[in-house]
């Protein structure tokens, strides 16, 4: 009888501390998975029900590259890539940083950046019209 309860115990309580643990170590690592440079907002991997929520692959798609080509956001742009690599450069002096596949990205008002292609983009974007 023993061993049979002590098998029990650690069928049930390993399991049972494992989800725990998951449970307090997974918010830390989603909320460490935005960022923000240069005032673009970044999200790494955000789940399928936030990209449900936004209507994601409802918005129009856009897809190209490799180009390298200044933009101005005249809208602030919210956009999903779901797969590429784009090197953003601010302007020279200031820095760039690189966006890729699985990054939804928001771009605000104004901006003016080099949108700079390495591997063939494909995303989904939606303009915040006033
Ligand atoms: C991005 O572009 C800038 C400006 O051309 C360059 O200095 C930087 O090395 C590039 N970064 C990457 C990761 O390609
Ligand atoms: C961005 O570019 C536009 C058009 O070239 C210019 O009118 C605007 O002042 C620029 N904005 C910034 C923040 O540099």
């Amino acid at each position: 009888m023993k061993p049979f309860v002590q098998r029990l115990s650690i069928i049930i309580f390993v399991p049972l501390i494992l989800s725990i643990l998951f449970l307090i170590l997974m918010p830390k690592e989603t909320s460490m998975a935005t960022y923000e440079v240069f005032g673009v907002k970044i999200e790494k991997n955000p789940s399928q029900s936030k990209l449900i929520e936004l209507g994601v692959s409802t918005w129009p798609k856009w897809e190209g590259g490799p180009l390298k080509i200044p933009w101005s956001f005249e809208e602030e742009e919210t956009m999903y890539i779901l797969e590429g690599k784009v090197n953003v450069t601010v302007e020279e002096s200031i820095g760039s940083f690189e966006i890729g596949g699985g990054n939804l990205v928001v771009f605000p008002k104004g901006m003016n950046i080099t949108w700079d292609v390495t591997e063939p983009v494909k995303k989904h974007y939606s303009l915040k019209k006033e």
